[in-house]
């Protein structure tokens, strides 16, 4: 992807200073609660591709949150460096009031508690059966008995609809239900934060919406910091609570939710509505 290449646009100038891009970090909710996760000035390059450029992004709490944006624009990568996976070359990223890159490795694995991460395709262990995959995050980060683990797989298998499922191997799912059992998955250690990358990508239009009610109902009773990163305009509607639009590395706008869907800004409108028509090219 032509990363350097403004496409023609005259919105996209390389200096970055363009007014399509509102930065948002720093405002106060009306809950007066200070943002789960923040972004300040974050750069990540690999090599000459230079993906995130400057990304100030704040993540409200007791909120889903949707990141969306192009195919390539660094949305994955954002996700890595909330858990620690990858490191900004400038700038920070702050959970909970904590800089996640100055985290020694073992204040690192303590803050991986407080995350479930549901990856694109479930990333269950092929070799184990549905009920072990999810126990696993429970036998691995926690002292709990086997009855205390069987009582918290069995819940969440129920609220994920697989109870009875257990005994299954992932390849005999089928890809809404490999995403329903990576969701339990993510759940199990009740995080207070929820990172979704594409839970709805491969799934039909009737498992989507089933997808995004489950994900919901599961946060109206959990509460914390949910945020799903789509494609879909659709997903976008439904759940998102809080929007983010992120384009070259950086954000075009974001807000509440019906806010974000009334935007005058070009770009933004021509995202929402899905159009081919606009300043968003196939660059
Ligand atoms: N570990 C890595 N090493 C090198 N380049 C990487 C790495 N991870 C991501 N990239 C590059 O960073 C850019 C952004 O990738 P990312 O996966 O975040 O995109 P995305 O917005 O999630 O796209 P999609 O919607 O297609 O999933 C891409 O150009 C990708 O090639
Ligand atoms: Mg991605």
């Amino acid at each position: 992807m032509a990363e350097e290449q403004p496409g023609g646009s005259p919105r996209a100038d390389g200096d970055g200073r363009g007014d399509e891009f509102e930065f948002h970090t720093g405002t106060i909710r009306p809950s007066r609660e200070p943002d789960a996760i923040e972004f300040i000035e974050v750069h990540k390059s690999f090599g000459r591709n230079h993906v995130l450029r400057g990304l100030n992004m704040a993540l409200p709490e007791n909120s889903i949150s949707m990141i969306i944006g192009p195919s390539g624009t660094g949305k994955s990568v954002c996700i890595k460096h909330i858990v620690g996976l990858l490191y900004p070359d400038e700038g920070d990223v702050i959970v909970h009031g904590k800089s996640i890159p100055s985290l020694s490795d073992a204040e690192l694995f303590e803050a991986r508690k407080k995350f479930g991460v549901l990856f694109q395709d479930g990333a269950l262990f092929g070799s184990l059966t549905l009920w072990d995959n999810i126990a696993f995050p429970l036998r691995q980060h926690t002292e709990k008995s086997e009855e205390e683990i069987a009582e918290i797989v069995n819940r969440r298998m129920r609220e994920v609809g697989l109870g009875g499922e257990g005994a299954k191997m992932p390849n005999e799912l089928s890809g809404g239900m490999r995403k329903r059992a990576g969701f339990a998955r993510s759940l199990v250690l009740d995080p207070e934060i929820v990172l979704f990358d594409e839970p709805d990508s491969g799934l039909d239009p009737v498992r989507t919406a089933l997808l995004c009610e489950l994900i919901k109902e599961v946060h109206a009773e959990n509460g914390g910091c949910y945020v799903v990163i789509t494609h879909d305009i659709l997903s976008a509607r439904r759940v998102g609570q809080h929007i983010s639009v992120l384009w070259k590395g950086r954000i075009v706008e974001s807000g509440p939710a019906d806010e974000l869907f009334e935007s005058e800004n070009p770009f933004v409108r021509q995202f929402l509505s899905g159009a081919s028509a606009g300043p968003l090219g196939m660059e």
